[in-house]
């Protein structure tokens, strides 16, 4: 539903503005709205992204894509997607908005979507707040590395000051290295909720994503089984919430 321009003009007041677009759309049948956030740059954000509208959409769910982030890497995948398929964006519909823009976005594309997915830059600060309070979960990847750890946290507390729960979701994972076990043990030490399901580090998630694909669209590889996994888990959490 369109806010008039003078509610806009009137509204100067983010978070009033906020409480009018919740109130005129309503919350009667609405999608799940996941973002995936993470300070680090080059954590896996977008390629969780483009995996996890791939895999919900052929797991039968309606899916849209919104990116944030004003490098526009997931808006790139989508148009290497449509440019390579006569124009097929094989079942997901894709926007993009500003940081603070994304609340109302969201919500209209809820209304007709069953799963809105939301990429967002490398930050967390203000900025990042209105994608986090459109969630009803937000996914923070963390790549095997100490310097996506270290990054975690602060998501986390900004998702549990909108009051949303937030999940790990593990990937680039290098299974049987010491490295792997620990980031592993650190990331249980941390208390929070983490992803049974992993993206362990593979060139296919690479190389599928610059030809706007995803590893579901590919040649079967065991990342396969690591996005079904997930979109499983996610689905399942989702629903639960
Ligand atoms: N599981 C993975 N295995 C191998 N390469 C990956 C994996 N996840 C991400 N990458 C690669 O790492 C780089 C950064 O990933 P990207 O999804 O763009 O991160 P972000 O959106 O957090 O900046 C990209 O080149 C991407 O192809
Ligand atoms: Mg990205």
């Amino acid at each position: 539903m369109a806010i008039s321009p003078v509610a806009f003009c009137v509204c100067r007041d983010y978070a009033a503005l906020q409480k009018i677009v919740s109130e005129r759309c309503g919350d009667g049948g609405m999608g799940h709205v996941i973002t995936i956030a993470q300070q680090k740059g080059g954590a896996g954000k977008t390629t969780l992204a483009v995996n996890l509208a791939v895999g919900f959409a052929k797991a039968g769910r309606s899916v849209a894509l919104v990116d944030t982030d004003p490098q526009g890497s997931a808006g790139r995948w989508f148009m290497t997607r449509i440019e390579g398929d006569g124009g097929d964006p094989g079942g997901i519909d894709f926007s993009t908005a500003s940081a603070w823009g994304v609340t109302y976005e969201c919500r209209k594309l809820a209304e007709r979507f069953d799963i809105v997915i939301i990429d967002t830059p490398p930050k967390a600060d203000s900025d990042l707040r209105p994608a986090l309070r459109a969630a009803n979960l937000v996914l923070v990847p963390v790549a095997t590395s100490h310097l996506d750890l270290w990054a975690v946290e602060v998501v986390m507390y900004l998702a549990s000051r909108e009051d949303v729960p937030a999940m790990i979701v593990m990937t680039r994972g290098r299974p049987g290295t010491r490295l792997a076990a620990d980031i592993a043990e650190k990331v249980a030490e941390m208390g929070c909720d983490v992803a049974a399901a992993q993206m362990a580090n593979r060139v296919v998630y690479a190389e599928t994503l610059g030809r706007g694909r995803a590893v579901l669209e590919a040649t079967k590889t065991p990342a396969h089984g690591e996005v079904q996994a997930l979109v499983t888990e996610i689905g399942a959490k989702l629903d639960s919430l």
